[in-house]
């Protein structure tokens, strides 16, 4: 249940239940009430039968007394007079000029409608029952009043109910609503969109949780600016120690193949013993080795033309040599006409991902067409390698698309193989160059 569901229902709650308390004590205080009216009235009204029959004894003797009493008298507020008229054995009403309200339901009338009684008054002229006035007590017109008053005091309190429910809930509304711009600024946050803030909160009560969010999420933006900067680092460090490895092999091997060759060569043009000769070009055959396997290591480590060349140049480089080794694919590298050029981690990261996704295309798809492209926009560089092949199937991730998803992760960047029957694309996606 929301907190505005529990804290209306409360309060419809207490309503119901002060509706229900008034209701009782008003019930009990109008019982009261009326029983005492109408035993007053019947009181009352005796007093008046009798009054009336004393100021009549003269003018209406005898048998015409009992019906001038009927037409003198008229009914009182809550009693009904009844006179039986011994003479004719007939019994007459006295009028009614009470305006009668209409009566309150009877459920209604049950309730409060005190023990019903009557009282008899025998009608006496010189010492002769003339006839007999019943007198029965009526609260018909005080019930009425009392269901008027409770109908008009429950409306004001439904009224006020229902004015409290809405004020409450317009109250409560307007409270909470920037706990879902919270709850956005949090969302977006979780996100990675870490220049969302919550900004100033006009309620008092949540002013400061707006203001530890904005807080955490200044924090996290400077936590994840010091971890991508010391990833890049990372990266670059790697880098500048595979340059420094690379640098070493070709120092320190290239001049001493060549004075072995130089070495060799002259045993063999020197020696007159055929074995010795032959001895001599296996020492250069050697030495060939050597130097082949000195030179793939060597592009392996690092491709030197990387940071050397514009990136540009290096890929097409790349793609000319793909083609012209493997004319059986359709190569097509796709560079917009002025790419400006990456930081050396992104440029070796572009190549790297080129380097490696097409040698799987060559190694694992079948593929008739091939095409590369990188793209430079404000949000940073996108690479997309995209091959007709098989597709990736089941395969499980191998070392190579492993070391470019950390590789493209360690720079702050999104990875990502789309692959189907139709073929394999794969997707980078790294942060504008870092400052
Ligand atoms: N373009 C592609 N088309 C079809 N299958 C592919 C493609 N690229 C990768 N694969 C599948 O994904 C697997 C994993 O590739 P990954 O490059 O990670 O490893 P690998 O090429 O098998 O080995 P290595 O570690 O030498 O790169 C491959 O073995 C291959 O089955
Ligand atoms: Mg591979």
């Amino acid at each position: 249940m929301t907190l505005t569901a529990r804290i209306l229902s409360l309060v419809l709650v207490v309503q119901l239940v002060l509706a229900g308390a008034v209701g009782a004590i008003l019930a009990r205080n109008a019982r009261g009430a009326v029983a005492a009216e109408v035993d007053g009235s019947i009181q009352a009204t005796r007093a008046l039968v009798l009054a009336s029959v004393a100021t009549l004894i003269d003018s209406a003797p005898g048998p015409t007394l009992v019906p001038a009493l009927a037409e003198r008298l008229v009914q009182p507020r809550h009693a009904w007079i009844t006179l039986y008229d011994m003479q004719t054995g007939r019994t007459l009403a006295p009028v009614s000029r009470i305006p009668r309200r209409d009566p309150a339901p009877a459920w209604f009338a049950r309730r409060l409608a005190p023990v019903a009684h009557a009282s008899e008054l025998p009608i006496v002229e010189s010492g002769n029952i003339r006839g007999l006035a019943v007198i029965a007590a009526d609260p018909t017109a005080e019930i009425a009043e009392i269901w008027d008053d409770a109908r008009a005091l429950a409306l004001v309190m439904a009224l006020a109910a229902v004015a409290q429910v809405a004020l409450t809930a317009a109250v409560l509304g307007g409270g909470l609503r920037p706990l879902g711009r919270l709850r956005a600024v949090l969302g977006r946050l979780a996100r990675g969109d870490l220049a969302a803030r919550a900004g100033r909160v006009a309620v008092p009560d949540l002013a400061p949780l707006a203001a530890d969010i904005d807080r955490l999420a200044a924090a996290l933006a400077v936590a994840q600016a010091d971890r991508a900067r010391l990833s890049r680092q990372m990266v670059g460090r790697g880098d500048q120690e595979r340059k420094a490895i690379a640098r070493d092999l070709h120092d320190e091997y290239g001049p001493n193949l060549f004075a072995l060759r130089v070495e060799a060569s002259a045993i063999r043009d020197a020696a007159a013993e055929p074995a010795l000769r032959g001895h001599a070009e296996n020492i250069l055959a050697i030495a060939d080795d050597i130097r082949r396997v000195n030179t793939a290591l060597l592009s392996g480590l690092r491709p030197m033309a990387v940071g050397q060349l514009p990136l540009a140049a290096v890929l097409s480089d790349m793609f000319d040599d793909l083609a012209a080794r493997h004319d059986q694919i359709d190569w097509t590298l796709d560079l917009p006409p002025a790419l400006p050029e990456p930081d050396e981690a992104t440029a070796l990261t572009i190549y790297r991902i080129l380097q490696e996704g097409t040698t799987n295309v060559l190694r694992h798809a079948g593929a008739s067409a091939v095409t590369a492209r990188v793209d430079h926009g404000p949000d940073g560089w996108t690479v997309r390698l995209a091959d007709d092949g098989r597709g990736l199937g089941a395969a499980a991730e191998g070392n190579g698309l492993s070391g470019m998803r950390e590789r493209v992760a360690l720079l702050g960047g999104t990875f990502a193989v789309q692959s189907g029957p139709a073929g394999a694309t794969l997707t980078a996606t790294l942060p504008a160059d870092a400052p």
